[in-house]
């Protein structure tokens, strides 16, 4: 399974917390994209799909949602719910979202620019393109 959950370090005092994220070194490629997802609604589905070379750093910074993780060969759940917790997807990884709390936040960070081309939403596609690996 191409993914990590990743404890974030977080500076804290009286007056709140900080988390300080870093391309190459605390976010382990040079981060080239981000965006974020808000507005969300629990009964709506995202993901559905994996990505040639992508590789993703994502944190709920409010409210939560569960990622299905699926490497062709299994399955793994995982519930995004504290910004002080990311979570790491590397490539050839197909991915869902869904659960969304309502108006969950999460900040994604990628490591290339948006490229269509790049994305597989087949999931049959996505298995045929792990035998060529
Ligand atoms: P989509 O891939 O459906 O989002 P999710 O992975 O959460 O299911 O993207 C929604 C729309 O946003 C789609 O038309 C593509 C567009 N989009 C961009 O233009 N740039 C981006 O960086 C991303 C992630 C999406």
């Amino acid at each position: 399974m191409n993914y990590k959950l990743m404890n974030l370090k977080v500076f804290g005092d009286e007056r709140g917390k900080l988390v300080s994220l870093e391309g190459n070194l605390s976010v382990p490629f040079d981060i080239k994209r981000v965006y974020y997802i808000f507005d969300t609604v629990p009964d709506q589905e995202r993901g559905k799909h994996a990505h040639k070379e992508l590789e993703q750093i994502i944190v709920a910074m409010d409210g939560a949602c569960q990622f299905v993780l699926d490497d062709g060969k299994s399955r793994e759940e995982v519930w995004l719910n504290r910004p002080d917790v990311a979570l790491y997807i590397g490539k050839n990884m197909w991915r869902e979202m869904r659960h969304f709390s309502y108006g969950c936040k999460l900040m994604v960070l990628a490591s290339k620019h948006y490229d269509e081309k790049e994305y597989i939403r087949d999931y049959n596609k996505f298995l045929e393109s792990l035998q060529n690996k």
